[in-house]
């Protein structure tokens, strides 16, 4: 099982974090639907520190997404440690997490993200200072490397447990790579020998299955899974079933998509306010009607939607019209 410090997850999948995405109203459906943790998107130490009104609105947990995981970033000491203080102290996280991969140039050229992992010393340094400073776990969210040129996964991965570091999540990709070519699972392996802390392993898990083999080929203790889970909870839910019992459990209806999706929708409306849940809804929506046959024909329809009740107009249309299409199939069938 998953334990990271004192906390035991119930099962091995974790939601991944994601920016723009990962706020409570997706966390906690995603946890309704089985997650042993759930990720909290990334958040500016300096944001913090500063006390920005937006930046701590970010630092928002409902209990019932608990056991949960929250990021911070940042590339000085200074910023970094006040912050995972202030997480510490003033939010009910139960872990924090510190990000060493994302490959965005506006984060990178801070020195912070994925730009670590050029410097393992620095690595050891800033991960020991954090771990020194609070009560939580500290874990640690990393890419493989910077470059072709560049991969010191192994001794990253040995500079995080060195310092204290509770856990590692490893995304098997460059910086350089973004999103590009192929997951590397074997790097995963690698570093679940070197360290005797908890590794997830992380990258193109896109079916219970894939955690399955994942798991297996790395030895890794927990699975990641991040854009597969896009407008999709089921995969958490059919993954933690799969990897437990065996069974493959359907795909969700039209129906229970819509449904899901209004759910969502509606959290998002108490986290924030109408006017800014239904435009960040959109992107969402189009994720959840993936799949679903005619979902182009409503796709302006959705962008156009300004309030909560056309939204749902839209959306429950639709859910009738392809519940419809599915009995005609069926029948003809
Ligand atoms: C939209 C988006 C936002 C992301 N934001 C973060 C983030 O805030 N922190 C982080 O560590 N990784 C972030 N990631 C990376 C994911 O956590 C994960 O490592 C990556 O998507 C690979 O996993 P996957 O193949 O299961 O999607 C983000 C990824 C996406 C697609």
């Amino acid at each position: 099982m998953l334990k990271i410090g004192d906390i035991e997850m119930k099962n091995q999948v974790v939601l991944a974090p994601m920016a723009g995405i990962c706020n409570s109203a997706f966390r906690l459906t995603v946890k309704e639907f089985g997650a042993g943790l759930v990720c909290a998107e990334m958040v500016s130490d300096k944001g913090i520190v500063l006390q920005n009104d937006r930046t701590l609105d970010m630092l928002y947990i409902d209990e019932r997404e608990k056991p949960l995981s929250l990021q911070i970033f940042g590339g000085e000491k200074e910023t970094l440690v006040k912050a995972a203080q202030y997480v510490d102290q003033n939010t009910n996280a139960d872990i924090i997490d510190i990000n060493m991969g994302c490959p965005v140039p506006k984060i990178t050229k801070c020195d912070a993200g994925a730009k670590w992992l050029l410097d393992p010393n620095k690595i050891y340094e800033m991960v020991s200072a954090v771990v020194d400073a609070v009560e939580k776990p500290v874990t640690v969210k990393m890419r493989m490397g910077w470059d072709e040129e560049h991969i010191f996964t192994i001794e990253n991965a040995q500079a995080v447990e060195r310092a204290g570091g509770k856990a590692i999540a490893l995304h098997g990709r460059t910086r350089v790579q973004m999103y590009e070519g192929e997951a590397n699972w074997d790097i995963i392996r690698d570093v679940k020998q070197a360290v005797n802390i908890p590794v997830i392993g992380n990258g193109d898990v896109q079916t219970p299955q894939d955690a399955k083999r994942m798991l297996e080929e790395t030895g890794a203790d927990g699975v990641m899974i991040g854009r597969a889970a896009l407008g999709n909870p089921w995969m958490i839910y059919r993954t933690v079933k799969y990897l437990q019992t065996g069974e493959l459990m359907g795909e969700p209806t039209a129906r229970e998509k819509i449904d899901v999706s209004i759910l969502h929708l509606d959290r998002l409306i108490a986290l924030k306010n109408e006017h800014i849940a239904v435009r960040e809804m959109r992107k969402h929506a189009a994720w959840y009607l993936k799949g679903i046959r005619g979902n182009a024909t409503v796709r302006n329809a959705i962008n156009e939607s300004s309030t909560r009740d056309q939204l749902v107009g839209v959306l429950t249309n639709f859910a009738d019209e392809a519940e419809m299409n599915e009995e005609k199939t069926h029948q003809a069938g």
